[in-house]
């Protein structure tokens, strides 16, 4: 990477100013309900720590209050966690810009301040270049580690590096490394599997990994468009229609690099998506009205099979319907396989980082992204506006 990192830069007795993706989800008490992406970034806080800066001051959004103060998206309860996971006092700031804000900074005794979210002001995600200046003048450098919030072009991740030297934190530098340069040097094999939701979210990761993927493993939701392309029964599993012509020109373009594109063989079959169905193995072909809602016990075998000297996987898109235990088995088996390998394992998308924590398997994986539009993004082979703003290293 021929950007600025943090280890190219003094911050002794500095003002660092630090973007964050502290977006994680509230309970209905408001309280921080998955503090991973807290915790993703504590090593670049005690790493800016560690060097004796004057203050880290830390900004990011959360949700989408669309440009209006809304006590729902407050960043307060993130400070409190972060607090505890840091095991020192953070100071809360209620706003991000302005007078008060940088008198507050200035006479708190702590270290480390988180402030009010950027997106109560609409200026943020307009990327305007006042709100950037103002949020400059809080630092003396800028650091960004929001690896999830790369792909936005907003003042506080695109437009503040204008005014300061602007280099990346420890979690946006590991990020890099794993979906940007390990994907496009792989050790080979090279597997790649994607699932989820739907086609249309992952053309662009296909057309990126296809012709550098050894093998390519298709499932979830996804899977059926390209099965029914194939002249496939699918019953009422879901079908993108408008969709089945680029599934075709997926397979063709497959078929003329030499590449295998491995589809279920056979499904878990439900009547309807529901915790208490009673569920079916179906064969290739899905008989009427039958909804698949899992990969079935050929597929997960064949899966091992393509995976099992793999050098290098990359997972995107949950295998089937994992938010509900009964149909979360194609999806548990071959995470627990990869696992057991001993390859680069690297997991983008955050409902598949979400199934390895359910399956309590994060610790297994070399990498998991905290990004999830930014990682889908990424392995689409984009440079986002997040990372390329940063300061080259020859600047
Ligand atoms: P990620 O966030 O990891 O990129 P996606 O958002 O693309 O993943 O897809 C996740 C969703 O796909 C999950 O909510 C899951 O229930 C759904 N899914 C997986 N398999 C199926 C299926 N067979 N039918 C319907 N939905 C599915
Ligand atoms: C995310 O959760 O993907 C990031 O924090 C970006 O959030 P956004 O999609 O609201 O810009
Ligand atoms: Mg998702």
């Amino acid at each position: 990477m021929n950007k600025l990192t943090l280890k190219d830069v003094s911050l002794e007795n500095k003002n660092v100013l630090m973007r964050v993706d502290f977006n994680v989800p509230l309970d209905e008490k408001l309280e921080v309900s998955d503090d991973t992406r807290i915790k993703a970034t504590l090593p670049t806080i005690r790493y800016i720590l560690d060097k004796k800066p004057n203050k880290l001051i830390l900004i990011s959004h959360l949700g989408r209050p669309e440009g209006k103060k809304d006590p729902k998206y407050s960043l307060r309860p993130v400070a409190k966690r972060l607090s505890e996971l840091l095991a020192q006092q953070v100071r809360f700031i209620d706003d991000c810009i302005g007078k008060r804000v940088k008198e507050e900074i200035k006479e708190t005794k702590e270290k480390v301040i988180l402030l009010e979210n950027l997106r109560f002001y609409p200026e943020e995600e307009k990327n305007d270049s006042n709100f950037s200046k103002e949020l400059a003048s809080l630092g003396d450098i800028f650091v960004n580690d929001a690896f999830g919030t790369a792909h936005r072009a907003h003042a506080s991740t695109e437009g503040l590096t204008h005014y300061l030297t602007s280099v990346a934190g420890l979690l946006l530098e590991k990020e890099i490394q794993y979906l940007g340069d390990l994907l496009q040097n792989p050790n080979r094999p090279f597997v790649v599997i994607l699932g989820g939701s739907k086609v249309s979210d992952k053309i662009g990761v296909i057309n990126n990994l296809l012709p550098k993927a050894d093998s390519l493993l298709i499932a979830g939701a996804m899977a059926y468009t390209f099965l029914y392309a194939q002249g496939k029964s699918i019953g009422n599993s879901k079908l993108e229609k408008d969709k089945v012509l680029v599934a075709k020109e997926i397979l063709e373009k497959a078929k003329s690099l030499n590449k295998d594109i491995v589809l279920p063989i056979d499904h878990i079959v439900v009547d309807n998506i529901d915790a208490n169905a009673s569920l079916e193995v179906a064969g290739e072909d899905i008989p009427s009205g039958k909804i698949a809602v899992d990969i079935g016990p050929q597929t997960i075998e064949e899966f091992k099979k393509r995976l099992k000297d793999a050098k290098t996987v990359v997972w995107n898109g949950p295998l089937g319907i994992f938010e509900i235990d009964k149909f979360s088995q194609g999806t548990y088996k071959v995470a627990s396989f990869i696992a057991s390998l001993s390859c680069i394992s690297i997991v983008g998308g955050g409902d598949t980082a979400s199934s390895i924590a359910k399956f309590g398997l994060e610790s297994k994986f070399s990498h998991i992204s905290t990004g999830g539009g930014a990682s889908l993004e990424f392995m689409e082979g984009k440079l986002l506006p997040g990372i390329k703003a940063l300061t080259d290293k020859n600047e």
